[in-house]
């Protein structure tokens, strides 16, 4: 399937809160970089439609791991949570944060495709999520808290949180970190046999 097509399958378990999130979702395919965005200037899936693809990833392990751990978690929260995190990376509709490399010294050395645009008024990625969501979709506490702190204790300001955190903020955490880091990154799953090859 394609990131497109795993995009719509996901558009479409959001049925109690519809005409919100597609009012939402219309928006931000039409008047944003929503789908076009990379999902950062150097690092994973720095590519046109990166976000998008992150998105979706983080979402579909989000779905596996509540089918698994929480299925009292409705898929609709998850695909809220999940699709829109990092929907602060867009912007602002009209005034994209990311903006095509225009140093080549910088694209071969350092990998930066993009560059943040000068004119964006700064804002913590999570926090601008969570204030373009609320604007248009209304969002229960813990999913707010799981948007708002996805990043879980990788961010020194999140220790307000730590100990306090909804079973759908560590979730969503966790989905961001596996997705980004397995699936994306691509690094292997090995298990050391060191100890046991020793002991033979
Ligand atoms: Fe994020
Ligand atoms: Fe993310």
């Amino acid at each position: 399937m394609t990131v497109q097509e795993r995009y719509e399958a996901l558009k479409s378990k959001v049925t109690k809160r519809k005409n919100e999130f597609d009012t939402f979702i219309n928006m931000l395919e039409k008047g944003s970089s929503w789908l076009t965005s990379p999902a950062s200037t150097k690092y994973h899936l720095n590519k046109a439609g990166g976000l998008l693809e992150h998105s979706v990833g983080v979402t579909e392990t989000l779905l596996k791991f509540r089918e698994t751990l929480a299925p009292a978690i409705s898929e609709e929260s998850c695909v809220i949570v999940g699709l829109l995190h990092d929907v602060g990376k867009i912007g602002m509709p009209g005034k994209p944060r990311y903006l095509k490399n225009d140093n080549q010294w910088e694209i071969e050395k350092r990998n930066m495709t993009y560059k943040i645009n000068p004119d964006e008024v700064y804002m913590n990625l999570a926090t601008r999520s969570l204030y373009l969501i609320a604007k248009y979709i209304s969002l229960s506490d813990s999913e707010a808290q799981a948007i708002l702190y996805h990043d879980g204790q990788y961010v020194e300001g999140n220790k307000e949180v730590a100990h306090h955190e909804m079973p759908i903020t560590l979730l969503v955490h966790f989905a961001d970190m596996w997705t980004a880091t397995v699936y994306e990154e691509g690094r292997k799953i090995v298990e050391s046999t060191d100890y046991y090859d020793k002991k033979d």
